[in-house]
């Protein structure tokens, strides 16, 4: 097993997990997009070896989930299993959710929610339900909505819990293709209609995907990039507000790892992306999803972690990778203090409720 300064891209999660068996055991457990083959259900295992007292594992298809959780019985048959349906691109599913979660007496704090679901790359510009771009309905807002209105459950455990008591929310690298459109956030203009501070990453893009958008009012890419740069802003926005009560938060990329997020991809262009990683020296996609799982885990339960830095406008401290904290892979506008809070307004707007 490797130890914690021996841990990299490769360690795999469930070894991550026993490093920090104390963080585990007994506790409560939140995962969001636990599938199979996905790495929802690779960090759900991982976990599972160290006795917590229950995993809630959430997905928006109740076969799915239950294969997961067979999965996880048939090795793990000890742990406590709840499974809670949401689609996350509806408001009202997502309401619905944590009301059933909030009147459960049974399970009156959670220690660790991992906001893991997602979707990516969805080929033309879809509104949700609520009249959101898809994305950023999905994988931001529902996430958003959910953890605030359940966030009386980690509270309470961080009045009564000695291990951290943690809000993970997965980005992804793809962050870096866009930052928050404030005035866009439906993709319906180009790039060059918009302020500077908010166009998609147009060169970087055509490095990676060979192509070139600046035509286009909306591309996959850029719509994944925005909802993902939202998750760090969120993570952001959840240490400030919620540090008094111990509560911490870090933003996951996990690193390119055979899942079904590329379901909606075009294989030429993820081939193309993948080449030119590995040009730059990043591992393309040799991950398994053992080890994908590794860095959820580690920001998870590993209590050694420094809280964020908040003293200059970008803050330090938020995004890890490879288990790792990692500034200078994350892009400018993700950790920018007042971006943050600019989307958590931005977000009550769109969800009609203010939190926090
Ligand atoms: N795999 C990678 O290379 C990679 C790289 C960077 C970041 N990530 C991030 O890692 C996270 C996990 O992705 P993954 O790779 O495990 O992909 P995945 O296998 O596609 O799993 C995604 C999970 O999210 C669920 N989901 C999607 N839309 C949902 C909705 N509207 N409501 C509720 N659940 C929904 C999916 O359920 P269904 O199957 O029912 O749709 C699935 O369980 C994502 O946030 C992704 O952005 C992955």
């Amino acid at each position: 097993m490797a130890t914690t300064t021996e841990f990299n891209s490769v360690t795999l999660a469930s070894d991550v997990a026993a490093a920090f068996p104390e963080s585990i055991k007994g506790k409560t457990i939140l995962i969001t997009g636990v599938s199979p083959s996905s790495l929802g259900l690779a960090t759900a295992a991982a976990l599972a070896t160290q006795a917590p007292k229950r995993l809630i594992l959430t997905g928006r298809s109740a076969d799915k989930v239950q294969a997961a959780v067979d999965e996880l019985k048939s090795t793990y048959p000890d742990v406590n299993y709840e499974v809670l349906l949401v689609d996350l691109s509806s408001q009202e599913s997502v309401r619905s959710a944590a009301a059933t979660l909030n009147r459960n007496a049974e399970i009156p704090s959670i220690d660790i929610l991992i906001n893991n679901a997602g979707v990516m790359d969805i080929p033309e510009r879809t509104l949700s339900k609520d009249g959101i771009e898809v994305s950023f309905a999905t994988n931001h807002i529902g996430h958003f909505l959910f953890t605030n209105l359940i966030v009386e459950k980690l509270v309470a455990a961080s009045k009564s819990s000695q291990g951290p008591v943690r809000i993970i929310n997965l980005t992804s690298f793809g962050h870096q293709f866009s930052p928050i459109r404030f005035s866009n956030i439906d993709f319906t203009k180009i790039a060059a209609e918009l302020p500077e501070e908010e166009r998609p990453e147009l060169q970087k893009a055509q490095f990676f995907y060979g192509r070139d958008w600046s035509n286009d009012a909306y591309a996959g890419m850029f719509s994944y990039g925005q909802s993902k740069t939202a998750n760090i802003l969120f993570s952001v926005s959840l240490n400030h507000k919620l540090r008094s009560y111990g509560i911490t938060s870090y933003a996951v990329h996990p690193g390119a790892v055979d899942t079904n997020i590329g379901r909606h991809s075009n294989p030429a262009e993820v081939e193309h992306a993948l080449a030119r990683a590995k040009e730059l020296g990043f591992a393309g996609g040799s991950k398994t999803r053992e080890q994908g799982a590794n860095s959820s885990v580690w920001a998870a339960v590993n209590p050694h972690l420094a809280p964020v830095d908040f003293v200059e406008s970008l803050v330090k401290g938020v995004y890890v990778t490879d288990c790792a904290v990692s500034d200078e892979g994350c892009a400018d506008f993700a950790r920018n203090a007042m971006y943050a809070e600019r989307l958590w307004n931005l977000t009550e707007e769109l969800v009609g409720e203010k939190f926090l």
